[in-house]
């Protein structure tokens, strides 16, 4: 009874930008079957009972917004989340810690003067709001993972390696654009305009748009690898090959659970 109920809200999109990621996340979903459309390939399985579809977009606006669309239209999911990694932008979000989007505009919308920067042109919109019940789940699953497992999956010598200490947890803005956000100057430019970012990343607002545009809620939830300063490459690598995959699998494992 609960497997029917539980599918009947339909199957739920997971898109992750990058390969690494999505590795140990292909380890929970039974009943796997795969199919390949435009480069990409989705992942169809059961993964806690809940029908999902997974795949690695690749990194951008543009691939992310494509496969956002693929996800909709071919495979018919009826939520997408959104994870992987990202850059802090705000004081108080360090390295390790996770970041939940509140809502997400894209960076470089910029058609001044015929619309408001960050406006995309003939929507009247520049903040795209993420589903609220989901984005709850998404707090919920982080805090379970943040006490409950990270001590086991993530060994004390990485935690130093990396610099990092126990994650905190934090809501807010996502800032997304086609960029890699890695000098002094792209810092400060998001910090002067886009007021209010949390985090950035190269594909959260842009599926939002395009999951507003079909009707479909969206959550996005990030572990922050750099501080997207002139530093941003090397940790953002280093984040990448030793912990991302398992603060990813851990949070996303956690919150399908709870859907
Ligand atoms: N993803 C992770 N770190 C990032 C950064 N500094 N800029 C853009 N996307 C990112």
């Amino acid at each position: 009874m609960e497997e029917i109920v539980k599918n009947s809200i339909g199957p739920i999109g997971i898109l992750i930008p990058m390969e690494e990621e999505i590795e140990l996340l292909l380890g929970f979903v039974e009943n796997k079957s795969e199919t390949k459309i435009a480069s990409r390939t989705f992942f169809i399985g059961d993964f806690h009972g809940r029908q999902v579809v997974l795949v690695k977009s690749g990194i951008g606006k543009v691939a992310s917004s494509f496969t956002a669309s693929l996800l909709i239209h071919k495979f018919n999911v009826k939520s997408i989340l959104v994870t992987g990694i990202a850059g802090g932008i705000a004081d108080h979000i360090k390295v390790g810690d996770i970041a939940i989007a509140v809502d997400a505009v894209q960076h470089d919308m910029d058609c001044r003067p015929l619309f408001p920067q960050f406006e995309i042109p003939l929507s009247n919109i520049s903040f795209y709001k993420s589903d609220p019940v989901l984005t709850s789940k998404l707090e919920t699953a982080a805090k379970k993972f943040v006490n409950t497992e990270f001590d086991n999956k993530v060994s004390l010598e990485t935690m130093q390696q990396l610099g990092i200490e126990l994650p905190q947890i934090h809501l807010g803005r996502l800032a997304s654009g086609d960029q890699f956000i890695g000098t002094f100057n792209q810092w400060e430019k998001i910090r002067a305009e886009v007021m209010d970012t949390l985090f950035v990343e190269m594909e959260g607002a842009a599926v939002a748009q395009v999951c507003y545009d079909c009707g479909i809620p969206w959550c996005s939830i990030r572990t922050i690898s750099d501080k997207a300063d002139a530093m941003a490459h090397v940790d953002f690598n280093l984040f990448l090959n030793k912990a991302a995959k398992i603060y990813t699998a851990g949070i996303v494992k956690k919150f399908i659970e709870l859907l």
